[in-house]
């Protein structure tokens, strides 16, 4: 495949105290791989441990013994490496700036001092509560301080927080909640975003219907806004906050053991909790932070993701408040009360690195260049984006109108499963090109390997799945409870290696371009989603025979959720039902599971052992039904035609 050339963006001058510069760039990623012992051992020692680790490193990726440990024999606590050792030091300075929904709302600015009063109140609510350690804590709550108070009190104590994002529904809160077996529920009241309310508490009321009668509700009063109160299971937080010692002890604990589990899409099945570790995690997120965004003493760091994903998790907590920085969590959305609100809140602060996905500055494009105009943006220094491939118009604009041509852009290719970046470039350090996520971080060790075959494909100018060779300290450890899922969903395929799931090319300069993923994932709007969910909240309605779900190209999500949907005997198409329909799934897992496109098929392609041909599904949602490639093997070739004749993505 050729592919035509595009122009390097060269690294910007004018920097010396960059963390990473291109000579040393190379030379530190040459040592990460040749002696990835000496490089983490290093590294290691970015925190404060209570017993120093003298194993570094202890990983093996061979299918039946999957096992990935690093600084094994170290203990430290997560939340002193955030808070408490930062106060000698910083105690007065601002850790984070909540900026709420409403601009008419005033902005807190939390210092250090506080943010440990908080931290230190909520863990002794927890205790309180029960919670001991290794005992789960589900939060659902909105971006306000209190998710990330709650992280890291449930870090204090050795608890293990699993996030489930608020814009998931009750049904899909009680799965969670029930998988991991959590003790607590941490809630608020209701959620403001974008000027509108999400009745948190009343769904979180919904799940517990589904849960044991012993989980119990911890309730943020947020809002004020009324809501139910169960006696003797919910419980006014803030209200015990304000009793509660500002003083609990951090509790030691083994780097290997559990800081949190967070959910994700898989290409099959429910939702895959994924692992991740307190000692190896926090190197990798404190690492990445600081390189990545090349941050400095005194910088102001926004990530605009929310902490119900792994990017909230990694670089609007635990990256920034272990390097003692300054992190922006923002209640609301791009376009309220204005288009202009990101950079309006870019000035307030003066934002000096600001990380943002794709299909944001997406929409933002759309709105045109006045809402930018309106305001100073020149505190910016350094722009990122993460969640899927930035198209090559996204990137220009971004670079043109917000880093007004003098801010590097990094664009960090990674997944829920990493902890940490895994390929991006680094400000200063490593030249840019748009669309490429350019050169992997120290001590990643991509390969491309040949689909099929397995392979590995040496060399520039090659094709082919993204793989990693080796392990790196923010790896997941396992899926929660199930090990064995945990292997055959990353190490089966190409054995020896962590499979991601995604497509890649190494270009001729060695950069990677990230193609998309190559399973049942989709990518719609940078939220990760596995067709099969889709597909059984589909069929879960009692209206539906069968459902087959896959992606399609859209304009300002990257991709759009096209299902095709085979109707039970003696139901009748409408338009009705298609709203229905949609509404269904927007209740069984949350709005951004919403099908963008419904089609009637009357039957789907399959093969005559009964598998439906999705690689002709997705050819038609494409609207590319000219390569079908070979269908004879189909039972009924016929059923292609007619679902041809009526696809619904024309464009
Ligand atoms: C999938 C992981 C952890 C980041 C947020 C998403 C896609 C992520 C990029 C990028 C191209 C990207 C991949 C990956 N992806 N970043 N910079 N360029 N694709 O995390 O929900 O676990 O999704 O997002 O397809 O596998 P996630």
């Amino acid at each position: 495949m050729s592919v035509a050339p595009v122009a390097k963006h060269p690294v910007p001058q004018g920097y010396d105290k960059a963390h990473v510069t291109p000579e040393s760039y190379h030379a530190l990623y040459q040592e990460s791989l040749s002696d990835p012992e000496g490089f983490w051992d290093r590294e290691g020692r970015r925190l404060d441990w209570i017993k120093p680790y003298t194993r570094v490193k202890n990983t093996d990726f061979m299918m039946g013994q999957v096992s990935i440990k690093w600084f094994e024999d170290g203990i430290l606590n997560v939340c002193v490496n955030c808070v408490d050792r930062h106060l000698p030091k910083r105690a007065n300075q601002t850790a984070i700036i909540w900026e709420p929904d409403d601009p008419a709302t005033p902005t807190r600015h939390i210092t250090y001092a506080e943010l440990s009063e908080k931290v230190n109140r909520m863990a002794n609510v927890l205790l309180s509560q029960g919670v001991m350690r290794g005992d789960r804590v589900v939060i659902y709550l909105p971006m306000i301080p209190e998710a990330a108070y709650a992280m890291l009190a449930c870090a204090r104590i050795g608890a293990i927080h699993s996030i489930v994002f608020a814009g998931f529904s009750p049904d899909a809160l009680a799965n969670r909640i029930n998988d991991c077996g959590a003790k607590l529920v941490i809630t608020s009241d209701t959620a403001p975003r974008g000027g509108r309310k999400t009745a948190l508490k009343s769904n979180t009321d919904a799940a517990l219907l589904h849960c044991s009668d012993k989980v119990r509700c911890l309730v943020v009063k947020h809002t004020g806004d009324q809501t139910t109160w169960v006696q003797g299971r919910d419980v006014d937080v803030l209200a015990l906050m304000e009793h509660a010692s500002p003083d609990c002890p951090p509790r030691p604990m083994g780097a290997e053991d559990p800081l949190f589990i967070l959910y994700t899409s898989g290409s099959t099945g429910k939702p895959k909790g994924v692992v991740h570790s307190s000692g190896g995690y926090l190197v990798y997120a404190s690492l990445t932070h600081q390189n990545t965004f090349d941050y400095q003493e005194g910088d102001v760091f926004w990530c605009t993701a929310d902490v119900g994903w792994v990017t909230g998790h990694s670089y609007i907590v635990y990256g920034p408040l272990s390097n003692g920085a300054t992190t922006i969590m923002f209640e609301g959305v791009p376009t309220f009360p204005d288009p202009g609100r990101f950079w309006e809140v870019c000035d307030k602060h003066k934002v000096t690195q600001f990380y943002t996905a794709p299909t944001a500055i997406r929409s933002l494009i759309s709105q045109g260049t006045e809402w930018v105009e309106k305001h100073d943006l020149s505190s910016l220094r350094v722009l990122g984006t993460v969640g899927e491939p930035i198209n090559p118009e996204a990137w220009n604009w971004y670079d043109k109108h917000i880093g007004k041509g003098k801010c590097p852009i990094v664009d960090t290719f990674w997944q829920t499963e990493n902890g940490g970046h895994m390929i991006t470039s680094l400000p200063y350090a490593i030249e840019t090109k748009p669309g490429s996520a350019t050169l992997p971080c120290f001590g990643v060790r991509p390969e491309v390997l040949d689909p099929t075959s397995g392979a590995v494909i040496e060399g520039n100018g090659v094709e082919g799945v993204l793989c990693f060779a080796d392990s790196w300290p923010g790896q997941m450890r396992t899926l929660w409870g199930d090990h064995q899922r945990f292997e055959e969903a990353y190490f089966q395929q190409y054995p020896g290696y962590y499979f991601t799931g995604d497509g890649c090319r190494r270009d001729e300069d060695g950069y990677y371009w990230i193609t998309g993923r190559v399973d049942d994932v989709i990518n719609v709007s940078g939220h990760r989603m596995g067709t099969a969910e889709v597909e059984s909240a589909l069929v879960a309605h009692p209206k539906v025979a069968e459902a087959a779900v896959v992606g399609y190209p859209h304009d300002l999500k990257g991709q759009g959720i096209y299902a095709y949907v085979t109707l039970m005997n003696g139901i009748a198409p409408s338009d009705e039902l298609r709203k229905e329909l949609e509404s269904w799934v927007r209740t069984e897992i949350g709005p951004i599971a919403r099908p963008d496109l419904i089609q009637w098929a009357p039957g789907m392609p399959k093969t005559r052992s009964g598998k439906i041909m999705r690689r002709i599904l997705r050819k038609i949602a494409e609207n590319d039904y000219g390569s079908l490639g070979d269908i004879s093997t189909l039972a009924d070739p016929g059923v292609v035609d007619e679902l041809i004749e009526n696809r619904m993505n024309r464009g």
